[in-house]
Order: C-alpha cells, then sequence, then structure tokens
C-alpha cells in the first residue's frame, strides 16, 4: 500500500513535470487523456477550476454560432445517486469532482438569434438571422444532429481542457436517457446527449484495447 501511494506521487510528479498543468501542450493533452472510470471521491474542484473548464467549453464550435449546448452541472449528492441507479451504478456519477449532464437545446436557433451575432457587421447579421432561420425551420432530425455535433465536440474541449488543468475524464452514455431526462427536468425542446465525469482519478485507464489502424479509417476522396 505504502509503495502503490508512492508510485502515485511519483507519477503525479513526473507527469507534472512533463507538462500537466496549464502550459501543457494540445497533442500531449490529447494522447494521455484516457477514459478513467475511478475518482478520488473526497477531492473537490475549486469554483474557479470549475468555472475556467467551462469558460473554455463554451468556445467550443456550433454551426451559425447557436451555442445550443447546456451544461447540467449536478452537485447535489442525493440527485448524483439518483442518477447513478439509472446509470449502471457507474461510479463516476458520484465520484468524480464535476459531473456534467451535457444536453442541448434543440430550439436554440429560433430563440433570439440576434444574440449569436449581435457583435458582428450588419450585412453579415442580415445574411445570418435569414440562413440560420432556413436551415433549421421544421427539420427536427437536423436540429438533433445539430446537437450531438455541438455536444461532442464541447465534449471533447471539456475533457481535453480538463487534462491539461491535471485532471481525468469520462465521456458516458451507458444510462437510461429518458429516466435522467426526468431527473432533472429536461424541458421539452432539449436533449440529452451524453455525460462527462471530471475529477482525479485513482486508478490508470487499462491500455489502449484495439487502436484501429490510420489506412483503415482513412478514405481517400470517395469510398469504393
Ligand atoms: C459517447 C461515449 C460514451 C461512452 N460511454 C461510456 C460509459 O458509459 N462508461 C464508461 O466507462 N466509458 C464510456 N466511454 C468511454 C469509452 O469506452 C472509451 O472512450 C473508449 O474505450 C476509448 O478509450 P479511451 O477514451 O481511454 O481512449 C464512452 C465514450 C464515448 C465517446
Amino acid at each position: 500500500m505504502q509503495g502503490y501511494k508512492l508510485n502515485r506521487i511519483l507519477i503525479c510528479y513526473v507527469t507534472k513535470k512533463e507538462g500537466e498543468g496549464e502550459d501543457m501542450r494540445t497533442d500531449e493533452a490529447i494522447r494521455t487523456r484516457r477514459a478513467v472510470k475511478h475518482y478520488d471521491p473526497n477531492h473537490s474542484m475549486t469554483l474557479e477550476e470549475v468555472n475556467e473548464l467551462l469558460s473554455l467549453a463554451i468556445l467550443s464550435p456550433t454551426a451559425f454560432n447557436i451555442q445550443n449546448w447546456r451544461f447540467v452541472v449536478v452537485t447535489d449528492t442525493e440527485l448524483r445517486k439518483q442518477i447513478r441507479e439509472v446509470a449502471w451504478d457507474q461510479a463516476q456519477v458520484t465520484d468524480a469532482s464535476l459531473f456534467i449532464v451535457l444536453c442541448a437545446d434543440m430550439k436554440s436557433w429560433e430563440k433570439q438569434p440576434n444574440r449569436y451575432w449581435v457583435n458582428a457587421p450588419k450585412e453579415v447579421q442580415e445574411f445570418m438571422l435569414p440562413a440560420i432561420d432556413n436551415y433549421y425551420r421544421g427539420k427536427e432530425e437536423v436540429q438533433r444532429d445539430e446537437a450531438m455535433r455541438s455536444c461532442g465536440i464541447t465534449a471533447q474541449t471539456l475533457m481535453l481542457a480538463a487534462k491539461s488543468m491535471g485532471y481525468d475524464s469520462c465521456p458516458m452514455d451507458g444510462f437510461d436517457f429518458e429516466k435522467v431526462a426526468e431527473l432533472i427536468n429536461l424541458p421539452a425542446d432539449h436533449v440529452v446527449a451524453m455525460f462527462v465525469a471530471i475529477g482525479k482519478g485513482t486508478k490508470e485507464a487499462w491500455p489502449r484495447p484495439g487502436q484501429l489502424d490510420l489506412d483503415e479509417v482513412t478514405i481517400k476522396n470517395r469510398f469504393a
């Protein structure tokens, strides 16, 4: 046990020395981010850290700048337990320092869209606002697809930002979406995309279990 603890301290020290912290390179954050399943339940993040993470997350790109993600930050211990019950009893839900139910407002495109372009030149606004309406109105599937695209991108922003701040993370969709929606009072025009758990990992992820070759996933120009 003593040896294990010492090992952890050394690992943390070495990792930090190698660049974990504010100045971690993006490629290093990408390589070292893993889906970590076990977290120190006694660790808490400061409000500043949470604010920093979320402030970075909202710089993620969205189509037409509609910023359709909504970050439900679950701090209520009882609610976390209830969510864990409908999430295959996964420990990340209760033990991570920061637990986010990543949702999207599928109607953000029609809710005062001028907000998204308020600082742009008038000609740009005049072009964008009708274009947004035309792109989404009456197209339920497009609205939902956009929600998932935006949430996927911001989830990765959150996880890489967390890594650069010295935290681990886990993206999650192993849960009952309808029950989670009920538990968080999800509005009818919103959708749950996934969870992102962030905190101090206590167990390393297992080695990458099966990475496909780049050749297998890269298509030149068109599928055969
Ligand atoms: C959308 C999504 C949902 C996932 N759901 C879960 C989950 O519910 N529980 C879990 O432990 N891991 C979950 N994972 C983590 C994946 O299993 C993991 O990312 C994958 O095995 C690759 O490992 P790595 O992220 O460590 O490279 C999820 C990942 C993604 C992207």
